[in-house]
């Protein structure tokens, strides 16, 4: 453990809360810092705001040990300030309010000696440019890197990942100054059974996560690519993934869906996009895979389409139902779900109903077998397991299903179509 044994973590979400619980189960004091009073309410009786059953235990046992607080004046009572806050895309540029809100209250109370991690993703330069002027306004004049330490350490956790926790995924980090980069390095070191690797700048440790997220970004595009092409051509191309996965080098197999959501990968492009804008670079293929990803659930819609034409089903008389409605599996985060945007294309056009065991929507059905009764078709958009280990081809001819568009290619096809029920995935 690190000198100051107590630990701020500011910005109480799905990066937060596990860090918070991480800190709190290695002996750390943690206090939570919120502006959203609810979620603080929350914390504190030992409820998790976001649906995920591992989070909830955890909270339960932890109760009084992380103080949650809207107060930002307890910040002063902690050695290490984690800054978890969220840090969107609008209207496709990155948004720093919160950010930037974040540091403005960090610097009312920051004390001399205080270490202050960024976990949010942001671009490169974001610390030195935007952050470190900001906490420097502080009343006492400490500046950054002699009276108080500053660094990055991108946060990689990925929500409902059982085999990779917020505890065992290597981490890479820099601050601005060498005292600093050895505390950082010690602290996560205390609290992680993973390597702590340390980059030679902040800014460096900043473009990790923004090339990470963009890696995904762009390659889950070029496979949703393939998947209308061979879609074209009457290939299957989870066939010709199988295939290709069988080269021991050279190939690491990505799979088509409706497109990409969340928080991190739909946006952190967008990062990296305008920072390199701003120094005379224009990131054409990133910006290309942001558009190919964010066509994906028309193109859903469109096999839906086409199902309703093979049966001869007037679109507006037609009964659809979108199962999965957060932007991924065993999670209940929609934000920029490519479900949600299905069901809202949908909307208005068929008779549309929806479920998700996790979120609860406008039209939702009470459970899944009240969505799926009587549908002309069922869109599985997000393959949470609940869902995926109920719908066998026997339940959904149990159920009078007429056709199914397999967004993410899970479905048992054969069984399908042997029952006599029209069968579509992307790119199968
Ligand atoms: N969600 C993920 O899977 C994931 C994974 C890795 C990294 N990240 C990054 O981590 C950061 C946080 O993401 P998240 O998904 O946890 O966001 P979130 O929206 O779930 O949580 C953020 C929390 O910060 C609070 N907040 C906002 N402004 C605040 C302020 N000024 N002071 C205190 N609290 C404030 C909000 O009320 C909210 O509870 C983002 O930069 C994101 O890109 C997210």
């Amino acid at each position: 453990m690190v000198e100051g044994k107590t630990v701020a973590v500011v910005g109480l979400g799905y990066v937060g809360l596990p860090l918070a619980c991480l800190c709190a189960e290695k002996g750390y004091g943690v206090i939570g810092i919120d502006t959203d009073t609810a979620r603080v309410e929350a914390v504190n009786e030992g409820k998790s705001p976001v649906a995920d059953p591992v989070l909830a235990e955890k909270l339960s046992k932890l109760i009084g040990v992380i103080k949650a607080t809207t107060d930002v004046k307890e910040l002063a009572k902690a050695g290490v300030v984690l800054v978890c806050v969220p840090t969107p895309a609008k209207e496709n540029k990155p948004d720093l309010s919160f950010i930037e809100q974040a540091c403005k209250s960090i610097a009312e109370v920051l004390q001399k000696g205080q270490l202050i991690i960024i976990e949010s993703t942001v671009y490169p330069g974001t610390v030195e440019t935007v952050v470190k002027p900001l906490l420097e306004e502080n009343k006492s004049g400490l500046k950054a890197g002699k009276d108080f330490f500053l660094g990055h350490c991108p946060e990689r956790i990925d929500p409902g990942n059982e085999k990779f926790t917020i505890k065992n995924i290597p981490r890479v980090l820099a601050c601005i100054s060498k005292e600093g980069t050895e505390k950082a390095k010690a602290f996560y070191s205390s609290i992680l059974d993973a390597e702590v690797v340390v980059l030679s700048s902040v800014e460096a440790a900043e473009a990790v996560k923004v090339v990470e997220n963009t890696f995904r970004d762009i390659n889950i595009a070029f496979v949703n690519e393939l998947a209308k092409s061979f879609d074209a051509m009457g290939i299957d191309l989870l066939e010709v993934i199988k295939g290709a996965s069988t080269k021991p080098f050279g190939y690491m197999p990505f799979y088509p869906g409706p497109g990409v959501g969340g928080h991190c990968i739909a946006q952190d492009p967008y990062y990296l996009i305008s920072r390199a804008k701003k120094s005379g670079f224009k990131h054409r293929f990133l910006e290309l895979a942001r558009h190919i990803n964010d066509a994906m659930p028309e193109y859903v819609v469109s096999l839906v389409d086409a199902q309703l034409e093979k049966l001869g089903v007037e679109k507006k008389e037609a009964n659809v139902c979108v199962l999965g409605l957060a932007y991924k599996p065993e999670v209940d985060d929609t934000r920029k779900s490519p479900a949600l945007a299905i069901a809202a294309k949908l909307k208005g056009n068929v008779m549309l109903c929806t479920y998700d065991p996790f979120v609860k929507f406008d039209n939702s059905s009470a459970s899944l077998e009240d969505a799926v009764k009587g549908c002309d078709v069922v869109v599985l958009a997000t393959h949470h397991k609940e869902l995926v280990q109920v719908i066998s081809p026997e339940f959904l001819k149990a159920h009078g299903v007429k056709s199914v568009v397999d967004a993410r290619n899970v479905l048992d096809r054969q069984g399908i179509e042997k029952a006599g029920i029209l069968y579509k995935g992307v790119g199968r």
